[in-house]
């Protein structure tokens, strides 16, 4: 009997085809609704394997009603929607797709430092509105990026590909991490300093660190407050590791220049978040990894987890500890 699967989001074909050959599959139909968790409740019970995005959360709860489920292949490097610790309670592993977002997510992470700090984005609305009327000395100026610092947070896959980049602009690096990594160092040219050291080094301070419970409103009031008044903050991990309400209050009295954000507490982010009034804040819907050839390549990764787990094989790339 072929394994029953549950895939959370209509997938492209040749993604889903694959996984037809070897299963019987069930599939939300939906490309841009999430879907309800009533529903996934109810599919849950049946199924062998479950193949999700960062969208749904799978908590104890949820878990508890999968008698049969053996592997959660969620389509996204990180996995803070999922309760690892729940799965691993129940004999259920939990995969995700590391590596084929590195390189694309640094590119989103670099670009949207480049727009927030030309002012990009409000550049353009300035423009489109008829408020252009002549050159001059002072109009839209924005922070210069070559020979700037950047504080990377969180020095894993994604950030030394960040450093790559700005290493061609010639940036000075600094570093924070668990654990000092000396062959990034030598390689790049990193130099490791503590958190308050780079926040108040930093002219650009990139937020690249899972999400945990540790790093949960890890950059708040305090932290800002050590930032340089030119500063511009980057977060292109998850919203929750930097405190909405304590950045708001810091962009509107200038305790920092800007920010750019691909990440929020809650997503989409409600249309009437106070972050959204603000001229110097540049937001974009979580498209790090959204290139076509990158999206095909973690769908197929996670594929491939799902299956490796389901005809008994180790995957590639389970999170379970
Ligand atoms: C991830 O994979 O965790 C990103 O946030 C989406 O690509």
């Amino acid at each position: 009997m072929k394994p029953k699967v549950y895939i959370t989001r209509k997938l492209p074909e040749e993604v889903v085809s694959r996984i037809r050959e070897v299963c019987e599959i069930r599939m939300w139909e939906e490309e841009e609704v999430p879907v309800p968790r009533f529903v996934l409740e109810n599919e849950i019970a049946k199924i062998d394997g479950l193949y999700c995005l960062l969208t749904e959360t799978i908590d104890r709860t949820l878990l508890e009603k999968a008698p049969k489920l053996k592997v959660v292949s969620n389509m996204a490097v990180g996995y803070n929607n999922i309760e690892v610790s729940a799965a691993t309670d129940r004999g259920i592993l939990v995969t995700n797709t590391p590596g084929v977002l590195t390189e694309t997510t640094a590119d989103l992470t670099f670009a949207l430092l480049m727009a927030t700090a030309r002012r990009i984005v409000e550049s353009s609305g300035f423009l489109r509105s008829g408020q252009w009327k002549t050159w001059s000395p002072m109009l839209l100026t924005g922070q210069d990026i070559h020979g700037a610092t950047l504080g990377i947070i969180g020095l894993g896959r994604i950030g030394e590909a960040l450093a790559r980049r700005a290493k061609g602009f010639d940036m000075r690096l600094l570093y924070h991490n668990r654990s000092r990594k000396p062959d990034a160092e030598n390689r790049l040219g990193l130099e490791y300093t503590d958190m308050e050291t780079l926040l108040r080094e930093s002219d650009f301070v990139c937020v690249m660190t899972p999400y945990t419970p540790e790093t949960h409103n890890l950059i708040g009031k305090a932290q800002l407050a050590l930032m340089k008044k030119n500063a511009v903050l980057i977060n292109t991990a998850r919203g929750g590791i930097v405190n909405e309400d304590d950045l708001y209050e810091a962009l509107k009295k200038g305790t920092i220049w800007a920010a750019g954000l691909d990440v929020f507490e809650q997503e989409p982010i409600p249309l009437n978040h106070p972050l959204l009034t603000l001229p110097n804040v540049v937001t974009l819907p979580h498209i790090g990894s959204a290139s076509v050839k990158t999206r095909l390549k973690m769908a197929h990764l996670a594929a491939d987890n799902l299956l490796q787990a389901l005809s008994g094989q180790r995957p590639a790339h389970p999170v379970n500890p």
